[in-house]
């Protein structure tokens, strides 16, 4: 009993609320919902009518959420956080004032300030930060036709909807890291999330990997992509290309071959023919002869 009287005089003459904010960074994923943990003690028991709530932009003290006289008063709530934002009143009585941010956007990102008032007050401030993945790495190459050693290409790595930039790194088979020769650029959207391309343009050398690497700030490695160009200088394609026309320069070689037979077969059938015809004419007219000679002779004898 004395030592709670204790504790209540002690709270009362407190200088300040001991108000606690995350030291670190919070990462929170764009488009989810974050809790910004704020929490205080050095108060035991209080009217909630009697405690205020406030949360800002800590740069412009503009509000993002507010709450007294036991309940929140958005009149004064910056209009990007209106519907997104709520505390937890169950959870005020025991000393957390945390604030729900619903449906992260990355204009969101920044610092916050966290003030809360019962009897005496406090104030904590936290960074916020947002992060977006990247879509998976995609290595592309100009030309419609196959890679192949000798050609000097522009190897193309693109990315997308991630947030913030991305580091890009391309490396060879050996996991060196190639630096010359490549152009990166990045170009947010509407929203803020990036689209990252990187271009690397190499003369392409036998038996090699080209391999690209997204490397996000806050999440860590995000994937890769690579291309290995095949080791002879005439690779699968062009062999390819090369069978495709012997074949085709048979079939052309059989077909005319075919036509040439075809046409000396028909001529001979023909010939044949004539030369049949012939004799059957020839037959006929020794026929009609023999028949005019045999009419000539009396039938009766
Ligand atoms: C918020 O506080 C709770 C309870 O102390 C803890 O489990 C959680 O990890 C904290 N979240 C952040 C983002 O600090
Ligand atoms: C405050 O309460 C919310 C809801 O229960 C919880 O998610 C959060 O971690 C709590 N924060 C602290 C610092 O206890
Ligand atoms: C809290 O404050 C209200 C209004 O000031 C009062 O009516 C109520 O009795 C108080 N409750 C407690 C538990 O002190
Ligand atoms: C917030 O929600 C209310 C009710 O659902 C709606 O009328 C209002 O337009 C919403 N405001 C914004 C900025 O979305
Ligand atoms: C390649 O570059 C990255 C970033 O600059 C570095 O972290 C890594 O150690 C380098 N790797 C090699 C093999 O040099
Ligand atoms: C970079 O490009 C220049 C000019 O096109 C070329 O001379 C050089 O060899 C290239 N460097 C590498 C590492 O490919
Ligand atoms: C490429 O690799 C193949 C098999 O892995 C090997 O036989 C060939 O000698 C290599 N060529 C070069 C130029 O390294």
């Amino acid at each position: 009993m004395l030592a709670l009287l204790l504790c209540a005089v002690l709270a009362v003459h407190a200088d300040a609320l001991d108000v606690r904010v995350p030291e670190s960074p919070v990462v929170a994923l764009f488009g989810t919902d974050v809790v910004l943990n704020c929490s205080f003690s050095g108060v035991s028991k209080f009217n909630l009518s009697d405690m205020s709530v406030f949360w800002q932009l800590s740069d412009t003290q503009r509000t993002v959420h507010s709450f007294s006289q036991s309940r929140d008063q958005l009149i004064e709530q910056e209009e990007r956080f209106s519907n997104r934002t709520s505390l937890f009143p169950d959870q005020l009585p025991a000393g957390n004032a945390s604030l729900l941010l619903r449906r992260v956007r990355v204009s969101d990102e920044g610092s916050y300030t966290c003030f809360v008032r019962v009897q005496t007050y406090g104030r904590g401030a936290m960074l916020m930060q947002v992060a977006a993945p990247f879509s998976k790495p995609l290595v592309t190459w100009g030309q419609e036709s196959a890679l192949k050693p000798g050609d000097a290409v522009a190897l193309s790595c693109e990315a997308y909807g991630g947030y913030p930039e991305a580091q890009v790194l391309w490396q060879d088979g050996a996991g060196r890291n190639l630096t010359d020769n490549i152009t990166i650029s990045q170009v947010a959207n509407e929203k803020g999330l990036f689209s990252v391309k990187s271009v690397l343009t190499v003369i392409l050398e036998p038996n090699s990997t080209y391999s690209c690497r997204l490397i996000h700030p806050l999440l860590g490695e995000e994937g890769q992509a690579s291309v290995t160009i095949s080791g002879q200088a005439l690779g699968f394609p062009p062999l390819a290309l090369w069978l495709t026309v012997a074949l085709a320069v048979c079939l052309l070689a059989l077909l005319v071959a075919l036509t040439v037979v075809c046409r000396r077969k028909i001529r001979e059938s023909c010939e044949e023919m004539r030369a049949e015809e012939e004799a059957k004419e020839l037959e006929e007219a020794k026929e009609l002869e023999e028949a005019k000679s045999s009419a000539a002779t009396p039938l009766k004898s």
